[in-house]
């Protein structure tokens, strides 16, 4: 993503925004990557549930890169958009902003692209419904 769709998407609500607890650390000490992921993931399937009506997965990620660390006590801020509906399928974008709670300048930490597909109830994938 440039630097002015980023600018466009933090012109909007986040879609998640929450606060990094010690209970999210790894055995260092530092905020667990992990963590991170599953919060771009929820943000992601946000996006896909609401478009796909219903039940989603997550199919892949592509290009996830951590650019600077999230310290303890950090808020963590989550945008999410959709960029592409195929038919079963769905592109979600997804950004992740952190910024010291005492602060008020947010900084990239990372980005990544999420694959949806929409389920079924038997867990099969089924077409998008029209937008
Ligand atoms: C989601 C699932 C039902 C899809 O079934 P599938 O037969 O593998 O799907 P297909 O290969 O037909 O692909 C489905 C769609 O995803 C797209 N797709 C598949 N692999 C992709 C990839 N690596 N990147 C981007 N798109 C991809 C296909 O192009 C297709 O899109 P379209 O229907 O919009 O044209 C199946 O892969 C599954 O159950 N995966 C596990 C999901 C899961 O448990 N996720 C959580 C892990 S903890």
């Amino acid at each position: 993503m440039t630097e002015s769709d980023d600018d466009r998407l933090l012109r909007t609500e986040p879609v998640i925004r929450t606060v990094a607890m010690p209970c999210d650390t790894n055995p260092a000490g530092d905020i667990f990557g992990g963590w991170l992921m599953a919060q771009m993931d929820l943000a992601a399937a946000t996006i896909a549930v609401r478009r796909a009506r219903g039940r989603c997965a997550t199919l892949a990620v592509a290009g996830m890169e951590f650019h600077k660390p999230v310290r303890v006590g950090d808020e963590v801020s989550l945008w999410a958009e959709l960029v592409k509906s195929g038919r079963t399928s769905m592109t979600i974008h997804v950004v992740a902003y952190r910024r010291p709670r005492d602060q008020d300048e947010r900084h990239k930490v990372t980005e990544a692209t999420f694959v949806f597909v929409a389920l079924d109830a038997d867990g099969q994938k089924r077409e998008l419904p029209s937008p």
